[in-house]
């Protein structure tokens, strides 16, 4: 089949060298004119694990093409998908202004039946805009081409993103014309071998379906946090509370770690946009506004425990950083809990060495050079010169450290354990002071 995808952000991109893998003839389209030629050249802006092979291999095979004119991007597809970003707008709600103006592209060059995918993640009625959209341009134009706007939204995890497009827990397709189901049944045929992964239903169903499964997946991360608050105060070990409560398989051990929060391009602004459509809407989401308060607090929690093992006095030290990403596996910085420590640091007048194995550029490209942050190229080489050490992300590299390199290394050893990586004993035995999430046993057992 032929598809054309706007948008190669971490959505489009994935979508369209799977779409390539299996045979399909991709053409991407951009507005980011070096993002186009860089991607021409083999370049892979993004880290995403086995993207690159995939997107090669097929680029090379004639498959996946690349470009920016939109009009040959609306020509070539029987399938037009839409992936461009929804960012916050500044109440909160999902600015729909990319997927409008992507919609008013295709109207103003649409010319036999096409079926237009939405896959960004939209406020409920999205569908019925783009529609509206397209139809607009069309009457301007005096054209009467047929076309169908399908609610298509995906699910993909950055750092798993290739794994789960090429086999996807479940497909939602929200559309209401038998043609355009029928032609994205085709298309998704073979990700859809092995069982039946296509959950059918109208446009609105599938578009709250998305928010409503992220803001899901935040609030069993709040409620984590929320349990980790009050193990901290009462004196008992989360973790095991953990460990206790996902044995019931009506609660499972999935996405209840407790931690220094979430971050990313979906949960904060989706449980926001939800939030606000609700309110649109003359209902007040109270669960949802509770999620996001023990979220943003929970972006703090590592500092406040840096301060308080200071008494306060964080100026002029240096806190080694490992992780910047907003969770392993990836380079996306976006919303990363990390970026709320270093700023916060940085405001108290504290310096930060800081490691991750992929998120060193863009690192670099959200903050410049600038005093107080150094980036270093080892784990080992940002404790140098660094007074403490807080792990952000839980890379696999982090996972079973030299903690008696880190005590040598570090001038007052002591690890803020961000993501519960470590036994505590194990910790303090090496002579390093511990401090997690929630952790009320260890904490407890220092006050004593
Ligand atoms: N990132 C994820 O893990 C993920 C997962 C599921 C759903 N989503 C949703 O998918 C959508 C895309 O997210 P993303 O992370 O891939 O975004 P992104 O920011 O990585 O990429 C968006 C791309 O769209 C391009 N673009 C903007 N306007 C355009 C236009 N008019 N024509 C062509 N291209 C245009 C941008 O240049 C950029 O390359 C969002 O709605 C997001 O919420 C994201």
């Amino acid at each position: 089949m032929k598809v054309t995808i706007f948008g190669t952000g971490y959505v489009g991109l994935v979508t369209g060298a799977c779409l390539a893998e299996m045979g399909n003839h991709v053409l991407c389209v951009d507005v980011d004119a070096d993002k186009v030629a860089r991607l021409d050249r083999g370049e892979i802006p993004i880290y995403e694990p086995g993207l690159e092979p995939m997107v090669r291999r097929n680029h090379a095979a004639g498959r996946l093409m690349f470009g920016t004119d939109a009009a040959a991007g609306v020509a070539h597809g029987q399938a037009v998908f839409i992936a461009v970003g929804t960012p916050p707008d500044e109440d909160g709600s999902a600015d729909l202004r990319y997927v409008l103006a992507v919609a008013k592209t295709i109207g103003r060059h649409l010319s036999g039946y096409t079926v237009v995918v939405n896959k960004s993640t939209v406020p409920v009625g999205t569908a019925d805009r783009v529609r509206a959209a397209i139809a607009d341009e069309l009457a301007t134009r005096g054209v009467d081409a047929a076309f169908d706007v399908v609610s298509n939204p995906e699910f993909l995890k950055e750092g798993d993103a290739v794994d789960d497009c090429m086999r996807p827990d479940r497909i939602v397709i929200g559309s209401s014309s038998e043609r355009a189901v029928h032609l994205l049944k085709t298309l998704y045929a073979p990700f859809n071998r092995n069982h039946e992964r296509i959950v059918l239903m109208d446009e609105r169903s599938a578009e709250l379906t998305k928010y409503a499964a992220n803001a899901m997946l935040a609030t069993k991360i709040s409620f984590m946090n929320e349990v980790a608050n009050i193990a901290e105060r009462v004196g008992a070990d989360v973790e095991l509370v953990r460990q206790g409560i996902g044995a019931d398989p009506r609660i499972g051990y999935h996405f209840i770690y407790p931690g220094a929060g979430y971050g990313g391009s979906c949960f904060p602004k989706d449980v926001q946009a939800l939030e606000r459509t609700a309110r649109a809407h003359g209902y007040e989401a109270r669960l949802l506004g509770a999620v996001e308060a023990v979220n943003a607090d929970q972006k703090r929690k590592l500092f406040e425990l840096i301060a308080r093992h200071f008494g306060g006095a964080v100026e002029g030290k240096t806190v080694a950083l490992w992780g910047l990403a907003f969770k392993p596996n990836t380079d996306d910085m976006r919303e990363a809990s990390s970026r709320r420590l270093m700023e916060t640091l940085w405001e108290a007048g504290a310096s930060v060495h800081a490691f991750d194995p992929e998120a060193r550029a863009e690192t670099r490209r959200l903050y410049g050079e600038r005093a107080g942050l150094v980036l270093c190229d080892d784990p080992y080489a940002a404790l140098e010169g660094a007074d403490v050490l807080a792990v952000v992300t839980e890379w696999k590299i982090f996972r079973s450290p030299d903690f008696a390199r880190i005590r040598e290394l570090l001038r007052t050893p002591a690890l803020f354990d961000g993501r519960n990586l470590y036994d505590p004993e194990a910790v303090e035995q090496a002579g390093i002071a511990y401090y997690g999430i929630g952790r009320g046993r260890s904490i407890a057992a220092r006050a004593d």
